[in-house]
C-alpha cells in the first residue's frame, strides 16, 4: 500500500496536474488511491427500490441531473412513522405576530449579504469532501459566531460544529426557547454550504454564488437581524447549513437522524436554496408543491403574501431536490422556497460560471423576510 501510494505520488507530482497547484494534485491523488470501487446506495424515487452504485455512475447520475439521495448510512431514516404517529404539530393557518415580525424584517440589509457572499465564493470550491471545502466550512462558522459576540447574546445563542465522516462540518446555530413545556421541539431554517463542479468535484472551480451561496447569506442574514434585535422564541429555532447536499443530501440526513435518535420534534423546518437569481418571468418566490409538507406550505404562502414585497408562484422540483428532503423523509413538515419556478431557475448552478453578477441581493433580500416571518410565527406556541 505504501509503496503503491509513492509510486502514485511520483507519478502525479510529475504530471500536467501539478499546474493545478499541490493540493488539487493532493486531492485528484484520493480519487488514484479509491483502487476498489466503493458502492452507495442510491435512491432517486419515493417509490423506485434504490441501488447500489459506482462514483463513476453517481457522478453521470448527477451530470444527466438526475436528483438523488445517497442513502447508505442512513437506509432506515424512513421507517420512524410510529414515532411520527404519535406526535402530530399543529402547523397555524395564518400569520398572527406582524407586530412582532416588523422589527426584523425592518433591520434585514442587502450590505451584509453582498460582503459575505463575496468572500464565501473566493474558496476554488466547498465540495464537500474537498481541502476547500474543509476550509469554507472554517470560515462560515466564525461569521456565524461573530454575530453573536458582537451582539453579546452567547448567553440564549450558541453556534456549533456537526461532525460527519468527511472534513466539511454542517454547523447548526440555536436560540434556546423560554417555554420549556417546548424544549423538546425546534424550528429550522435552513441552506446548504457546500457547492460542486459537476466536471471536476475535488478541485474544479465552484463558486456556488447561487447554489447554495445566495440561501446561506440569506437565512444567515435573517439570523442577523434577530440575535442583533434580541429574538427570544418560546420554542427553540435553529438555523442550519448542511455539508454535503450536493453529494445526496449527506449532511442533512446526518443531523436528521441524529435528531430523530435524541428524540427531537421538528415542528417545521424551511430549506432555502437557490434566492438570488430573478428568472426571465416577473419576479416571484418559487414555492415548491411536490414532495413537501402541504400544510406547512400553504402557510408558507401566506408569509409571501405578508411579508415579501414579490409574490410567490407554485412550483415542482422533484424528488430529493433539498434538504428539506432529508426532514420529510424523517416525518418531519418540511417546506422549501426558491429563486423563481424550477424552469425559470438559474442554469449555471454545478460550473464555474455560478457567480455573484447573475444574481440580486434584492431577491435575495425578499427570501430573507419570509425565513423572519418563518422563524418567529413557528416559533410561538399559538
Ligand atoms: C439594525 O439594528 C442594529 C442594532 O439595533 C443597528 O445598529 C443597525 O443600524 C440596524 N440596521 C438597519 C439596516 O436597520
Amino acid at each position: 500500500m505504501k509503496v503503491a501510494f509513492i509510486t502514485l505520488l511520483s507519478l502525479v507530482a510529475t504530471s500536467s496536474l501539478v499546474q493545478a497547484g499541490p493540493i488539487a494534485a493532493f486531492d485528484q491523488l484520493r480519487v488514484f488511491r479509491q483502487t476498489e470501487p466503493e458502492r452507495r446506495l442510491i435512491q432517486y424515487g419515493e417509490d423506485t427500490p434504490p441501488k447500489w452504485m459506482k462514483q463513476t455512475d453517481i457522478d453521470n447520475l448527477f451530470r444527466a441531473g438526475v436528483k438523488f439521495m445517497d442513502i447508505t448510512d442512513h437506509q432506515d431514516l424512513g421507517s420512524y412513522s410510529a414515532y411520527q404517529r404519535a406526535w402530530e404539530p399543529v402547523i397555524p393557518t395564518k400569520v398572527s405576530y406582524q407586530d412582532e415580525v416588523a422589527p426584523f424584517i425592518g433591520n434585514l440589509t442587502t450590505d451584509t449579504m453582498k460582503s459575505n457572499l463575496e468572500k464565501f465564493t473566493n474558496f476554488r470550491t466547498r465540495y464537500y469532501k474537498s481541502s476547500y471545502g474543509a476550509k469554507s466550512c472554517r470560515w462560515l462558522i466564525e461569521q456565524i459566531q461573530a454575530v453573536v459576540d458582537e451582539a453579546n447574546r452567547g448567553d440564549l445563542v450558541s453556534v456549533k460544529e456537526f461532525k460527519h465522516s468527511w472534513d466539511q462540518f454542517s454547523i447548526v446555530a440555536r436560540f434556546e426557547g423560554s417555554d420549556q413545556d417546548l424544549k423538546d421541539e425546534l424550528v429550522i431554517v435552513g441552506a446548504h454550504q457546500d457547492s460542486v463542479n459537476l466536471w471536476l468535484p475535488y478541485f474544479g472551480r465552484s463558486p456556488g454564488a447561487d447554489d447554495d451561496g445566495s440561501g446561506t447569506v440569506t437565512i444567515l442574514e435573517t439570523f442577523r437581524s434577530l440575535v442583533t434585535n434580541g429574538f427570544k422564541p418560546e420554542r427553540p429555532v435553529e438555523f442550519h447549513w448542511y455539508s454535503g447536499e450536493e453529494a445526496g443530501l449527506l449532511g442533512s440526513q446526518d443531523v436528521a437522524a441524529q435528531y430523530l435518535n435524541d428524540g427531537k420534534k421538528v415542528v417545521a423546518m424551511l430549506q432555502n436554496d437557490m434566492t438570488g437569481y430573478v428568472g426571465t418571468n416577473n419576479e416571484v418566490i418559487g414555492i415548491v408543491t411536490d414532495h413537501v409538507d402541504e400544510k406547512l406550505t400553504d402557510f408558507l404562502k401566506s408569509l409571501v403574501d405578508n411579508y415579501a414585497s414579490i409574490p410567490y408562484t407554485s412550483t415542482k422540483c422533484g424528488y430529493a431536490c433539498s434538504d428539506h428532503a432529508s426532514w420529510r423523509k424523517a416525518g418531519f413538515p418540511s417546506a422549501f422556497t426558491i429563486e423563481s419556478a424550477f424552469d425559470d431557475s438559474n442554469h449555471y448552478i454545478h460550473t464555474s460560471d455560478d457567480t455573484i453578477d447573475k444574481l440580486s441581493f434584492d431577491h435575495m433580500l425578499e427570501f430573507a423576510k419570509v425565513a423572519s416571518g418563518f422563524a418567529v410565527e413557528l416559533s410561538h406556541k399559538q
